[in-house]
């Protein structure tokens, strides 16, 4: 989502004028793009930002701003905090990015955007000037959640749920495609919510508009809530060839005593049968997840269900967090806080036993033959006549392979190959294309 909205800093700049520079000292106007949703990334961006002071000194013509979660918080504050800040702009400011610019070159005194009412996704520019080539791109199809789970920051930052039209999402993935995209991964916080309340076309129903365009290989998607996972989408996996073989589906935690507590809006078990009944539609898919360690009031008893949940899921990725306060969240006024020893300790045990999961579910793979969408060439290239390649299958593994035939790297990129595999790794697979 972030690499997403940095791409769309560049694509509402690019008619003033705008260039990515080479380097911190070539640029005129540094956009800092942050993010809030734990403790460690706004405190990444604090760091980042001061850190462009010494840059700032020695170019007092760059202009410096802000944009993304921690400004849309934070608002003039960063600007008195940071002084070197010029411009700071909110999650719903992106549209007015050039105007702000264009005020801050005219007055010269500092601008703050975080209005949170204008949310007009479609007003912003799509990719008519973007010479990306890049085979797998992503595109947003609705922002903000309406969720509030009790631990998270984002419809605090991001404002309620709003959906793009699907004749404007479509339009887009066919330039892409157009441009040599081959996959499309589709960005929303909860997108099994995708245009209900609009009222203008269901989740499902998108992805079966989005399977008709020529040209596009293969679609995913994230991130879904368990909660909105319908009968209708697990019908799409049985339909639609182009769906890929994966789901990501944050659980956050096994125990429904804590899920509750969290505002999930499920229980364990309702987690569980969604992704027995995604197993029956699709055999083969894989499935990761985001979990959270040391929530307010977790004792060993729920972390023990966390543990179980993996052994019984068996998922082959997992992003795991120790939980961290996001004020507002309602979570930060919660008792019972679990001292951060136990949540390292807890987040090592969970990440140790994922690892052995995430193996075995790679090692069934070896033998296989899988069909791979080449992204590039793969980061060790050892000798010239052999090149190695990167891509991925359907199930988002990632494969580096021994590539055959006289084609060029560039004839080779964004094709579908077959690739036996001989090896399997924890993160990833290699083998030989046939
Ligand atoms: N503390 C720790 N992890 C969090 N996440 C969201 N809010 C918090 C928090 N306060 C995690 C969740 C979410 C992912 C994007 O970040 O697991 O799915
Ligand atoms: Fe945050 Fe929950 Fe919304 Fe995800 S669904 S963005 S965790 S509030």
């Amino acid at each position: 989502m972030n690499v997403y909205d940095s791409e769309m800093f560049g694509r509402v700049l690019r008619p003033m004028g705008y260039v990515p520079a080479e380097t911190f000292e070539d640029a005129d106007l540094v956009i800092v793009n942050t993010c809030s949703v734990r403790k460690k990334a706004e405190e990444k961006a604090f760091s980042f930002i001061g850190r462009l002071n010494k840059l700032k000194r020695k170019n007092p013509e760059l202009v410096v701003a802000v944009g993304g979660c921690v400004a849309q918080q934070e608002g003039a504050a960063l600007v008195s905090r940071f002084p070197w800040v010029d411009i700071v702009f909110g999650t719903r400011a992106v549209g007015r990015l050039p105007e702000l610019l264009r005020r801050f070159e005219e007055l010269k005194t500092r601008v703050v955007d975080v209005t949170m009412d204008t949310g007009l996704i479609e007003a912003l520019p799509d990719h008519d000037h973007d010479r990306t080539p890049d085979v797998s791109r992503f595109v947003t199809i609705m922002r903000g959640c309406d969720n509030f789970c009790s631990y998270c920051i984002v419809p605090h930052v991001r404002g309620r749920e709003t959906s793009r039209t699907p004749e404007n999402i479509i339009r887009e993935i066919e330039k892409l495609v157009a441009n040599g995209a081959r996959e499309v991964t589709l960005l929303g916080q909860n997108v099994n919510s995708y245009g209900l309340k609009e009222k203008i076309c269901s989740f499902p129903d998108l992805l079966r508009k989005v399977a008709q365009i020529d040209g596009l290989f293969r679609i995913r998607f994230a991130t879904s809530h368990p909660k909105d996972l319908s009968d209708d989408l697990i019908r799409a996996y049985g339909e639609l060839d182009k769906l890929c073989d994966h789901i990501h589906l944050p659980v956050q935690s096994g125990s429904d005593r804590i899920l509750s507590l969290m505002n999930r809006r499920y229980t364990r078990e309702v987690y569980i049968s969604r992704i027995e009944r995604l197993r029956q539609v699709r055999p083969d898919i894989s499935v990761s997840s985001d979990m959270i360690v040391g929530f307010p009031g977790e004792t060993d008893e729920d972390f023990k269900m966390t543990l179980d949940l993996v052994d019984t899921v068996k998922f082959d990725g997992l992003f795991a967090f120790k939980y961290s306060d996001r004020p507002p969240a309602p979570a930060v006024g919660f008792s019972d806080k679990v001292p951060d020893l136990v949540k390292s300790q807890r987040l090592e045990a969970l990440l140790a036993l994922e690892k052995t999961y995430s193996r075995k579910n790679n090692d069934r793979y070896i033998g296989r033959v899988e069909q791979v969408l080449v992204e590039g060439l793969s980061k060790k290239n050892v000798k010239e006549d052999e090149i190695q390649y990167s891509g991925r299958t359907s199930s988002n593994k990632v494969v580096n392979f021994m590539g055959t035939g006289a084609e060029s790297y560039k004839g080779k990129v964004g094709k579908i190959v077959q690739v036996s595999i001989e090896k399997a790794f924890p993160h990833s697979l290699w083998g030989k294309e046939r």
